[in-house]
């Protein structure tokens, strides 16, 4: 996946790639795969243990599936520099001219810091039941290592107190890209194998003030995402901390080490938490779909997976405490430099994994020596929102089943931790927002995990990206993300037609 946006990344660009035909070309496919229930020529899927069988067309959910949004600290607290929090690498980052759109920074963003009770409602209304956020680092341990902030702990432990109070399950996760600039200052952040003990410092200190309440853990966001997109070899990258280095291996050990704070975090979580907890991982990949589902592609689609430079190195190192060999031969002499023990810690066990479902990239058997061949997207491939998210529903479905089968997962517990898209919501003349590309894309994508469900995939919960739209990365407030529109001048939430459509589907768990 390349998460980074195209200058041609505007919401104003989304009219001209939509045309009656493509939509429909697009959902009459889908609407006759499901109709057949499985597109014809599908290998039948193992069986499994599949409870009561769904009436046609009534694509039901488990009772338990967990409903959910998803949010992240610096995308939505604003209050940078309230109760002692100290600058992140983000801070800094968006401060530099031409980092992000129109210059934005994270400074106020949804000033959910101040506004966070009146979120809770929003939460309420909506119906879930299970809420993604972040906790900032800087807040917890401004300087990175060293002293705390009980100020900022205090924060999260009301946030924690006013979900509880209405039955919503707090997911926190411990690292979501706003690591503290003094760790940057100090040592280069990711380039150091100190980052990787800081951060489990962070982690006890937080487990142990906020254990009590939270007991759901996500340890760092999408590792891709801040190492290979926020280091360049010989240039600026697109993410912060935004440091250019000399070398692809010197790239490829800022990963290896966020893997380690993965595993030290996880052994740090588990030590310090004063309750049972359950720790999850959270990962981004492009799925490979395969394009037909024959066993030939099938097949393909698993050797792709395997190979994939972010499943590769990032999530097989978790899930089974070796880099893919694959990817290790491709990298040849830029792979990361690895010490006795390290792939031990990195492959601490999971209560779950945690997807990240966007986008995808079909795949299908070839006479070639990797036995698999990665299509191009034509041109005209639509895309929802950021020119990265193309418009892949059967990621959804692809993602959870390649880490069930080709990785030999089958018992790990899995969830879609964020999937959503970016559209261009304007507020009508009667104040409503009227969000029907998102409705469109939920549909889709929800479909196809509810089919993961259905043939027995340990699918257990979904969080939408994003309980309301926020300060995206580099395209800063120009991509809107949420089930809520926000206003940014005066801080006004209004619920667009998807967070009603959503509220349904929780209702019905259909
Ligand atoms: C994910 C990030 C999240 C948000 C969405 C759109 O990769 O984790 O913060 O930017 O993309």
């Amino acid at each position: 996946m390349n998460k980074i946006s195209t200058p041609s990344d505007s919401a104003s660009k989304l009219n001209g790639q939509w045309n009656r035909r493509t939509f429909l070309a697009s959902t009459a496919g889908l609407t006759a795969a499901l109709a057949t229930g499985q597109a014809r020529g599908a290998t039948p899927v193992a069986a499994k243990t599949k409870s009561s069988p769904t009436p046609a067309g009534e694509l039901k959910f488990p009772r338990d599936f967990m409903w959910g949004v998803a949010t992240a600290a610096y995308q939505i607290e604003g209050a940078a520099n309230e109760d002692g929090r100290k600058p992140s690498v983000w801070d800094t980052f968006s401060r530099i001219p031409g980092n992000t759109a129109n210059g934005d920074t994270g400074d106020v963003a949804c000033d959910h810091y101040h506004r966070f009770e009146e979120d809770v409602k929003l939460m309420v209304e909506l119906g879930v039941r299970h809420y993604r956020f972040s906790i900032a680092w800087p807040r917890i341990v401004p300087d990175g290592r060293g002293a705390v902030n009980e100020k900022g702990v205090d924060f999260y432990r009301r946030l924690a107190d006013a979900l509880l109070k209405h039955g919503i399950t707090p997911h926190a996760t411990l690292f979501h890209w706003d690591s503290p600039q003094a760790l940057e200052d100090r040592y280069g952040s990711w380039r150091s194998r100190e980052m990787a003990k800081d951060f489990a410092d962070y982690c006890t200190a937080t487990v142990q003030r906020l254990g009590d309440r939270i007991t759901h853990w996500m340890t760092l966001n999408e590792i891709p995402c801040f190492t290979y997109l926020g280091y360049g070899v010989e240039k600026m990258p697109f993410f912060a901390p935004g440091t250019i280095v000399k070398t692809k291996q010197e790239v490829l050990q800022t990963v290896h080490h966020a893997l380690l704070a993965h595993g030290l975090g996880c052994q740090a979580i588990r030590a310090a938490a004063p309750k049972t907890c359950r720790i999850t991982a959270v990962a981004n990949f492009d799925a490979v779909i395969p394009v037909t589902e024959t066993a030939e592609d099938i097949a393909a689609a698993k050797r792709a997976f395997v190979a994939d430079k972010y499943v590769g190195t990032t999530v097989m190192p978790m899930l089974t405490g070796r880099y893919s060999p694959e990817t290790l031969a491709t990298l040849g002499a830029d792979a990361p430099k690895v010490q006795v023990g390290d792939l031990k810690t990195i492959a601490q066990p999971l209560d779950c994994l945690g997807y990240n479902g966007y986008t995808g990239q079909y795949v299908r058997a070839a006479a070639n020596e990797s036995g698999y061949e990665l299509l191009k997207l034509p041109k005209d491939y639509p895309n929802i929102g950021p020119s990265w998210l193309k418009f892949t529903p059967e990621a959804l479905y692809w993602g959870v089943r390649m880490i069930s089968d080709a990785l030999g997962k089958k018992d790990l517990p899995m969830c879609i931790t964020e999937n959503g898209c970016a559209t261009e919501d304007t507020v009508n003349e009667r104040g409503e927002v009227v969000d029907l590309t998102r409705i469109m894309f939920l549909k889709a994508y929800l479909r196809n995990a509810q089919r993961a469900v259905d043939e027995g995939y340990p699918l257990k919960g979904y969080f939408h990206w994003s309980l309301m739209d926020n300060f995206e990365w580099a395209s800063a407030f120009t991509m809107r993300f949420g089930l809520t529109h926000v206003d940014y001048a005066t801080q006004k939430r209004i619920p667009k037609q998807s967070f009603r459509w959503y509220q349904q589907l929780i209702r019905q768990n259909r």
